[in-house]
């Protein structure tokens, strides 16, 4: 026991490697506790809210799991890695043999735990950041082999986690290309729940890499236990959701390993990507904060830069512009107050010009009829309006018309034999291919160098893999595919954001097609769905705020009727749900009426005085659309002295009578004014009753507010500002 005290205090002061019994991995509130059992078998005692003394544990024996799973001995159930070594010996048994833990900084802890397979040289080396402040835990596991014959994986999880309670709920995000990101929640019963994607690249179209796992009830909002996780990784991926005959659950996460075997040569290390999870026993309003609170500071680039306003030409003119047209978006936009305008698809391709999706892709040199005098003389209209410049591009992809396939048609993943299939038009260059690798980062390197001046690249993603074949994977590494697809993106990224610090990227992927922590860290933006049909758009940001934080969720006010669902909507409510997002545009400010323009000139000086806490403060959910009528969230600042609270109605009332709904967040003690924005010139204001009243924090979070919203649609937004 004594060795034990001595050995806990010393974790946290030094880099030490020796042996142990138990390690913990801690943050200021949470506990991962492994132990080393007389086998020396790794093990997880314990995962929860924070312990204050760990050598207690050790007075009873506490029911433990393995700690990272291996196929072939005594495990029965999934397991988190599974080899096949040269003498076809299809086991694995792992044993603790070291362990490091060292202070990065002020706020993290990074432990690694060395594991070696009894027989063979096989060594597993399980990596734990330990975020303190937000209670992020980061874990992923590199496997190395050491012998002179290639191990085969055909299993290799990053994560194993198991829990012990009397019943579990599982919530994920789905959808589809415009419908992205509903949650939905199921219990598990006995046996097996896999949530996957198999599709390789814009992996996350169908399902997203975040599961919240709620113990003994559904989810709830400020109370219960959850544990929210999600992978870092753009690519195919399993989460693997296993009870068992005795109700204990075992969940794998990692990068999918179906048609993913992986020959590991020797001295080679395969290192997963890393699973992000936290623990909350305040529902998962606390799990939220803690994920966005965490991006800001490591998950996503430049997460505390504040965002610019900007108008993308998209959906203003798809295809069809030209210099003239853009010139005069460009003054349009900088007269109504945006800070940057963004040049979407369709400025390049000569020989088979990109006026459609069908040719172009892949040749990124401009289009010399639309625009004659080159990307620069559009930098330089935006300059002279004091506006930033923005430019779209798809490195990864190509069309079969294009210059680019003409001179290599080898360099797209594709199965010999088999038909080539398009989605889009178009085909995915293979980044299994050192050539197309470089030629990929070439390609955003070039157009940012040679066109100084550009601010912002939204880098998007319209395909995802079928006939996973590549000509430059040998025959018995076809399967590499996917997994050195996603590994290599990550590479090309980070050289480019290392490069162009400064420069705002957006991760776009046909909408919500690539969200991941492992992109987000070279990505300052996401574009979560091209539907921007505010009530869709109320259910996509509301599913996407769980896990991805405000600072990165571009959202634009675009043209009614929507071009997607050809329902109309208020400028106000476009504006609304736009705003409780980061703001952009996508209509030409041309097409407004003068009361509409000057209704968007004003909504965006207010946004510019308001953006700070709504793109870094806490958000605090407190309607939700699954289960009421009306949608009711708000952003506190972290002094307290500003919030903003948003109402959306999503079906008309005929008699509302709605019950008081209490604010959050604030703090009880402080005096708030209340003052509503983006009024309605038109309409007599639901709100005039609260209208410049001053209110405690502790009447708001007890007594709450109640106003009445009839109309189908209807939003209404207030402020709320500290009175000293
Ligand atoms: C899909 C994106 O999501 C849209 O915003 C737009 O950039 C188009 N691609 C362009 O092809």
């Amino acid at each position: 026991m004594k060795r034990n005290i001595l050995l806990f205090t010393c974790f946290y002061l030094f880099s030490v490697s020796y042996a142990a019994e138990y390690i913990p991995i801690t943050t200021n509130n949470t506990c991962l506790l492994l132990k080393v059992n007389d086998k020396k078998r790794l093990e997880q005692s314990y995962f929860g809210e924070k312990i204050r003394n760990i050598p207690e544990t050790e007075s009873v024996d506490l029911e433990t799991f393995s700690a990272y799973s291996t196929f072939g001995t005594n495990h029965v159930f999934e397991a988190a890695l599974r080899a096949v070594q040269s003498d076809g010996n299809t086991s694995t048994e792992l044993s603790y043999v070291s362990h490091t833990s060292e202070k990065k900084g002020d706020d993290v802890f990074h432990t690694v735990i060395s594991l070696k397979d009894d027989y063979y040289d096989l060594f597993v080396d399980i990596h734990y950041n330990a975020y303190q402040q937000d209670d992020i835990l980061e874990q992923w596991v590199e496997i190395r082999n050491g012998q002179k014959k290639t191990v085969r994986l055909t299993g290799y999880a990053s994560s194993d986690l198991s829990f012990n309670a009397r019943q579990y709920y599982v919530s994920h995000f789905h959808g589809d290309w415009a419908n992205e990101m509903h949650i939905s929640e199921q219990q598990l019963t006995e046996g097996i729940k896999v949530i996957d994607s198999k599709l390789g690249v814009r992996a996350h179209q169908f399902t997203h890499p975040c599961f919240i796992l709620s113990l003994n009830r559904p989810a709830q909002e400020n109370d219960g236990t959850v544990v929210g996780a999600t992978l870092a990784w753009p690519g195919s991926f399993r989460f693997n959701f296993e009870v068992n005959n005795s109700n204990h659950l075992r969940i794998l996460s990692g990068a999918n390993p179906y048609a993913s075997e992986y020959m590991l040569e020797t001295g080679k290390v395969l290192k997963t990507p890393e699973l992000l999870f936290t623990y909350s026993n305040k529902g998962t309003g606390k799990m939220t904060r803690n994920f966005h609170r965490w991006a800001r500071k490591y998950g996503i680039k430049n997460g505390n830069k504040e965002r610019s306003i900007l108008l993308n030409n998209w959906e203003a003119t798809y295809f069809d512009f030209d210099e003239t047209k853009l010139t005069r978006i460009i003054d349009d936009a900088a007269k109504m107050g945006f800070e940057l305008f963004l040049l979407d698809d369709g400025w390049f391709g000569n020989k088979y010009p990109r006026n459609n999706d069908d040719a172009g892709l892949g040749d990124w040199q401009t289009n010399k009829s639309k625009l004659p005098n080159g990307i620069p003389y559009l930098i330089n209209e935006c300059k002279k309006r004091n506006i930033k410049f923005g430019i779209w591009v798809e490195p990864e992809m190509v069309n079969p018309k294009s210059e680019l396939y003409e001179q290599h048609p080898d360099w797209v993943i594709a199965q010999p034999h088999r038909e080539r299939t398009e989605q889009r038009n178009q085909l995915i260059l293979d980044l299994s291919n050192p050539a197309v690798q470089e030629f990929v980062y070439n390609t955003v390197d070039q157009i940012l160098s040679s066109n100084p001046g550009i601010e912002y690249v939204k880098w998007d993603c319209n395909r995802y893999v079928f006939n996973s074949g590549s000509s430059s994977l040998s025959a018995d590494k076809q399967s590499h595919l996917f997994f050195d697809y996603s590994k290599n993106l990550l590479e090309i990224m980070n050289r480019v954001s290392k490069k162009y610090p400064h420069t705002t990227f957006m991760a776009c992927s046909g909408g919500g097609g690539r969200i991941d922590y492992g992109s987000m860290k070279h990505f300052d933006e996401y574009w979560i769905s091209d539907n921007n049909d505010p009530l869709y758009r109320i259910y996509t940001q509301w599913g996407a705020q769980y896990f991805f934080p405000t600072i990165g969720l571009a959202s634009h006010v675009s043209v009614s009727p929507n071009h997607i669902t050809r329902r109309s909507f208020s400028l106000k409510t476009r504006f609304d749900v736009a705003m409780a997002a980061k703001l952009g545009m996508d209509l030409q400010p041309a097409q407004m009426s003068p009361k509409e323009y000057e209704f968007s000139k004003n909504a965006i000086q207010t946004y510019k005085e308001i953006r700070k806490t709504i793109l870094l403060g806490d958000l605090y959910r407190i309607l939700s659309p699954y289960n009421s009528n009306r949608t009711v969230y708000m952003y506190v600042n972290e002094e307290q002295s500003e919030a903003v609270v948003f109402n959306f109605l999503i079906r008309k009332e005929i008699y509302p009578a709605p019950p008081n709904f209490v604010l959050q967040g604030i703090d009880p003690l402080k005096k708030y004014k209340l003052t509503e924005i983006n009024k309605d010139p038109d309409n007599w204001s639901r709100f005039n009753k609260y209208e410049g009243k001053i209110f405690s924090g502790d009447y708001l979070m007890k007594v709450g507010l109640n106003f009445a919203m009839y109309d189908e649609y209807e939003s209404l937004v207030f402020k709320l500002t500290e009175v000293k």
